[in-house]
């Protein structure tokens, strides 16, 4: 495994819709590991396969119970609301508050390519949200209320 690049906010892969993934490639085995590895080592709850500048519907969660790999997510059904902060690895040490639904059910493929139904609440609902924009183009800065503002993190 590698740690892979992460793009940055006005790189303009991160603008782009991304293309489904029709069949698993040895190639794309090694992007899912890598895009886990660049994850965990960012501290962060999910990366999308084009915040490492591969223009793929794969993104990588994990909120604290595992990880999750979804190829080719779509959100099904949402319902509920919640506010509350978010960021991003592509625009390091900065939130906004962002409005989504509290609960989402989505399908995608596993990196087995077989079918699978998630359900999240709160931070994994926020986290599918986030990560399914990003391959539509979308950051979370489309949607803030109000102003950005700054986070620091504790140095390990
Ligand atoms: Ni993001």
């Amino acid at each position: 495994m590698a740690l892979r690049t992460i793009r940055m906010q006005g790189d303009a892969v991160l603008t782009k819709k991304c293309r489904e993934i029709t069949e698993m490639t040895p190639k794309i085995q090694v992007l899912i590991d890598d895009m886990l590895e660049t994850m965990y080592e960012a501290q962060g709850v999910g990366l999308a396969a084009p915040q490492v500048g591969i223009l793929k519907r794969l993104v990588v969660i994990d909120v604290g119970e595992g990880p999750l790999v979804l190829i080719n997510p779509q959100i099904v059904s949402a319902d509920g609301e919640q506010t509350g902060g978010e960021g991003c690895l592509s625009l390091p040490g900065m939130a906004g508050q962002v409005t989504r639904p509290n609960h989402v059910i989505a399908k995608a493929l596993d990196r087995d390519m077989k079918e699978i139904t998630v359900e999240g609440t709160d931070l994994l609902a926020r986290a599918i949200c986030h990560e399914t924009d990003h391959l539509d183009g979308h950051m979370y800065t489309e949607f803030v209320e109000g102003e950005l503002y700054e986070v620091s993190y504790e140095e390990d």
